[in-house]
């Protein structure tokens, strides 16, 4: 249910201590904590200032936690704005999923609130303030979050990439996180592409091992083309959730696509010899750039790919297609003169964007009504149709959904939380609107969805 603005400031006199006392007490492994906090790091040569992190010299943690045990995490504000977070992919009951307004109240600083729920899918996911998103995002509040399999598969070793840029200058400042011009194009580029907050993030693992190497682009703009060169192996699965449908392997020649939000797990087979190294690139402007570099350690283990184990899908409610309902979304520019969109914590001053030809409204229920609204259990189709020059990752709280069609490409009918949308390309995606709540729908270019290409569905 959404919470009015005005709500939230007539509760803020008598101090709002976030809702964790409305959770119902049960058991659960012991509570995780995670303090928003200002951090400094040398992703150059010397520590940046004005990072936000989990930790003061240090990026986010990458959080853990088991598929179908329950989970609890209380994150305090230790910044002087306010936050929220969100745990992106993450199939959780409406009031965790951390979307300012539309599911709590804002954590103001020094308020503590408390995350608590199942993990019901296994896979990689990440988690991110939905509050003040282009300040603590562009910042470096961004990390991975992985959820075990219930029974646990064995690797030989796992890799995980956390892949965003910085905007910094020479001497490793920040300098604007946004710029009205990219805003309304393609969104704002970082200068420093890093992983792990490192330009490059160096793993020794076994030689002749199978290597889960899980890859989050938790970049706020950029579009990535993933190339692993020096090793063979197989995507295993996107966006959490294992293949229902292939993805090539990634190379120079068919590079693998990740846009803002995306995940990729990938197995691969070390080399048989000592000292090989593995090479996970990007492709950029000026030439293919490295991120990261696994070199083979120790004796051989010699595994052959068909060794790896196999994932389960996890139980997604597959949509009845006979006679789904129909509903289409126009994501493009705001119509000339909307004013500035004053939405989801923190507006950027501007309403360049829009779904349905309007832009997010402002953080009152009263201001913005649902795109649309759904009876749960219903099978739908929803037609999403870019009209813009620009390319849009599209995506969806709480549910799982999958493309079925395009106008302009094949596309894998592989579950995801996440779809990019070509420049005027129309996708179809299909799902079973199955878990109740105001589930936040919006582009993952963070300049994109502060300037109005945001919106929330209803499922009843
Ligand atoms: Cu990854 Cu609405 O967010
Ligand atoms: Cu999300
Ligand atoms: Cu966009």
């Amino acid at each position: 249910m959404a919470i009015s603005r005005r709500g939230f400031m007539g509760v803020m006199g008598g101090g709002a201590i976030g809702a964790a006392g409305l959770w119902p007490r049960r058991a659960v492994a012991a509570v995780q904590s995670l303090t928003i906090q200002p951090a400094s790091y040398a992703v150059l040569d010397v520590p940046t200032q004005g990072m936000v992190s989990a930790f003061a010299d240090a990026p986010p943690p990458v959080i853990r936690m088991r598929q179908g045990q329950p989970f609890a995490i209380d994150v305090t504000n230790a910044t002087p704005d306010y936050t929220a977070m969100h745990w992106h992919g993450l199939r959780v009951p409406n009031a965790m999923d951390g979307v300012p307004y539309l599911t709590q109240f804002p954590i103001a600083e020094a308020e503590t609130f408390r995350y608590a729920f199942t993990p019901t899918d296994a896979g990689t996911y990440w988690y991110h303030p939905h509050c003040m998103t282009m300040d603590q995002m562009a910042r470096g509040m961004t990390g991975v979050l992985i959820v075990d399999e219930a029974d646990p598969l064995e690797f030989d070793s796992e890799v995980v990439l956390n892949l965003r840029d910085f905007r910094l200058n020479s001497a490793g400042e920040f300098i604007d996180l946004w710029t009205a011009r990219g805003a309304a194009r393609s969104g704002t580029f970082g200068t420093v592409m890093t992983a792990n907050w490192n330009q490059l993030d160096l793993h020794d693992v076994p030689t002749g091992g199978l290597v889960r190497l899980r890859l989050v682009a938790t970049d706020t703009t950029r579009i990535y083309k993933m190339i692993v060169a020096g090793a063979a192996g197989a995507v295993i699965a996107m966006d959490g959730h294992p293949l229902r449908e292939p993805v090539p392997f990634p190379s120079a020649e068919k590079p693998l696509i990740l846009s803002p939000g995306q995940r990729a797990e990938i197995v691969l087979k070390m080399p048989d010899i000592e000292g090989a190294e593995v090479t996970v690139l990007t492709d950029a402007p000026g030439g293919p750039r490295a991120l990261a570099q696994l070199r083979s350690v120790g004796a051989n283990l010699g595994r052959a790919l068909a060794d790896a184990p196999q994932l389960l899908p996890n139980r997604v409610s597959e949509p009845d297609l006979t006679a789904p309902r129909v509903e289409e979304f126009v994501f493009g520019w705001t119509p000339e003169g909307g004013p500035p969109v004053d939405g989801l914590c923190g507006s950027l001053g501007y309403a360049f964007w829009s779904i349905n030809r309007t832009p997010w409204q402002g953080d009152a229920a009263e201001d913005t009504p649902a795109l649309a609204t759904f009876q749960k259990g219903e099978n739908v189709v929803l037609r999403l149709r870019n009209e813009s020059p620009n390319d849009h990752p599209i995506h969806l709280h709480g549910m799982t959904f999958r493309p079925i069609s395009s106008n302009k490409r094949v596309l894998p009918s592989n579950w995801t939380d996440t779809a990019l949308l070509l420049r005027e390309e129309t996708i179809e995606i299909a799902m079973v609107m199955d878990n109740p709540g105001d589930w936040a729908f919006h582009c993952h270019v963070i300049e994109h969805q502060k300037t109005g290409l945001a919106g929330f569905i209803r499922v009843l």
